[in-house]
């Protein structure tokens, strides 16, 4: 695991003192207010007071003060009011816990004992879980072991810093450490989503990254099929096909199936993710500046993969299947044009106006796949698919569309639980309609406006609209509905889709992420699957 922090929980041995170096939370500037007080010999409760005095620590969640004592370093981390909502107090013991490694990653200590005697197991396990995913680091590319941050002891993978949570008593110990293992799984999930992401695109092309999903997620019980563009091909997905047929990288689709159901036969849940390894714009090119960016518009299928690998490891019990498209974006003489006409697996004609709208091809195809093989009970995509998506919610949610009030419910609230936020956005015939083509069904772009929300009508058209030939998936879905209600009439499958374009990596550390891949939605999608059938 590329984490730089490791942590475990002890009993405080003495609750006349601190275990040096220490970790100390105040939730006020008042040093007297607190209750580690008592725990402080006089010199060092002097210079602490003295040390919030001169920082002006006003104790705001997340503040740190480091003090140097006679007898040792103290770290004091403010951790603010309480918050009125559990989920929010959660979400604020995992930015604690991030900010206190930050901290102690700012002095050259290695390791930290942290005063915890007053903490649930629930609160001490969600603090070492900040702790730890703002601990990750990707380190593979740097070849100087002098950076000690970047490469220690010539291994990179070993964790340089320790935390010991020092709680009340050996139940809370235990109960937290057993918390805390069921954390570390989804903190691998988190963790590979960032390793996919940050990839170089010369690195993780798509049958490399195929390649990748089979050694890694196959030992945890995931049956992983690779289909390569001969077999693509001949289920006629040619829109996720044309993005890649100006590349020299080989486009692949993954399937990604976990039977966590005691009923084997029970309809999965769909994970779908954008992979597109990288995205040049193709023969619409993109701008040269920043256009190494585009390495990360894999980050959808990023989620997915590390959420596959979170619910293998938690055991989740429900059948969950990740499909994700694997794509190179790039001109090429073989490269679609703008102008040209292709046929989706659906039957559905695109006029593909502009070659770097090529997301929603991939998809599109994508969620034939899924709903003709699989018939799915939810369907749920995940792609960095616009631009738009930014200029509308900025770098603080993710969009959401559906076609599903329940399942939209059910994406919120795993969002807020996570704090991974989603905020709900439109659909509807108005946008709907900006997609009219002179020649085909539909172009692959509307107007100027809206781009975000025409993109997701182009994926509503495929989420919900029939499949051409297809009588055995239809029969099959058929038969689905007529077993659960007593209404003929075909339901259609609900669909959410959540563009990511604005969450996938971060200029900036925040308080559990650094800068660079940000693995959002395995949290998300972890946490969506978990509670699925909970109402
Ligand atoms: N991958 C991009 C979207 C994107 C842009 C993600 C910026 C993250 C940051 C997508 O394939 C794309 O190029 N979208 C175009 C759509 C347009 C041509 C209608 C966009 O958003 O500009
Ligand atoms: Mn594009
Ligand atoms: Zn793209």
């Amino acid at each position: 695991m590329p984490a730089r922090l490791s942590v475990d929980f002890v009993k405080h041995p003495d609750e006349t003192k601190l275990t040096m170096p220490a970790v100390v939370l105040l939730d006020t500037p008042e040093l007297e207010a607190n209750t580690i007080p008592s725990m402080l010999d006089k010199a060092l409760g002097e210079a602490i007071a003295r040390a919030i005095d001169e920082a002006k620590f006003k104790a705001k969640t997340g503040d740190s003060l480091i003090v140097r004592g006679a007898k040792g370093t103290v770290i004091v981390i403010g951790t603010g009011e309480d918050k009125s909502d559990k989920a929010e107090d959660a979400q604020k013991l995992t930015n604690i816990g991030g900010a206190i490694f930050k901290a102690l990653d700012s002095t050259s200590l290695t390791s930290a004992t942290l005063y915890a005697g007053n903490m649930s197991a629930d609160e001490a396990a969600n603090l070492a879980y900040g702790a730890v995913l703002a601990s990750y680091h990707f380190p593979k590319y740097f070849t100087k072991k002098e950076d000690d941050d970047k490469a220690k002891d010539g291994d990179k993978n070993k964790p340089k810093h320790s935390l010991s949570i020092a709680c009340g008593n050996e139940e809370v110990v235990k109960t937290a450490t057993a918390k805390f293992a069921e954390y570390t799984h989804r903190i691998e999930g988190v963790f590979l989503a960032r390793d996919l992401v940050s990839e170089p695109a010369n690195v993780l092309y798509p049958a490399e990254y195929a390649d990748r999903c089979e050694k890694i997620l196959s030992p945890h019980g995931i049956k992983v099929d690779v289909l390569d563009e001969k077999q693509m091909a001949s289920k006629g997905m040619r829109l996720l096909l044309s993005v890649g047929q100006g590349s020299r990288r080989e486009s692949r689709l993954v399937v990604m199936k976990w039977d966590g159901d005691a009923d084997k036969n029970a309809q999965p849940i769909a994970l779908i993710g954008k992979g597109v390894c990288f995205d040049s714009g193709g023969i619409s090119l993109k701008p040269a500046g920043g256009m190494e960016d585009m390495k990360w518009d894999m980050g959808g299928s990023a989620a997915v993969v590390g959420a596959m690998r979170a619910i293998a490891g938690l055991g989740v019990r429900r059948n969950v299947v990740g499909l994700i498209g694997l794509v190179e974006n790039m001109p090429d003489g073989q490269a679609s044009r703008p102008g040209d006409v292709v046929e989706s697996m659906a039957g559905q004609t695109v006029e593909i106006i502009n070659t770097d709208a090529e997301g929603r091809l991939v998809l599109a195809d994508v969620l034939t796949y899924a709903r003709q093989h699989f018939t799915p009970k939810a369907l749920v995509d995940l792609a960095t698919l616009t631009g738009a998506i930014i200029v509308s919610l900025g770098h603080s949610h993710a969009g959401l569309f559906a076609n599903d009030e329940k399942l939209a419910g059910k994406l919120l609230d795993a969002g807020k639980a996570t704090g991974e936020g989603v905020w709900r956005m439109p659909l509807g015939e108005a946008y709907d309609k900006l997609l009219k083509s002179q020649i085909a069904d539909m172009k692959n772009i509307g107007g100027r406006w809206a781009g975000a929300i025409t993109a997701a009508c182009f994926l509503q058209r495929f989420a919900e609209g029939e499949i051409a030939g297809d009588t055995q998936a239809n029969a099959k879905t058929k038969t689905n509905i007529a077993d659960k209600t007593s209404d003929k009439t075909p339901q259609k499958t609900a669909w959410a889709h959540i563009d990511i374009a604005g969450m996938a990596w971060a200029d900036k550390a925040s308080a559990t992420t650094p800068r660079g891949g940000t693995g959002f939605g395995v949290r998300l999608l972890t946490r969506f699957v978990e509670e699925y059938d909970a109402d």
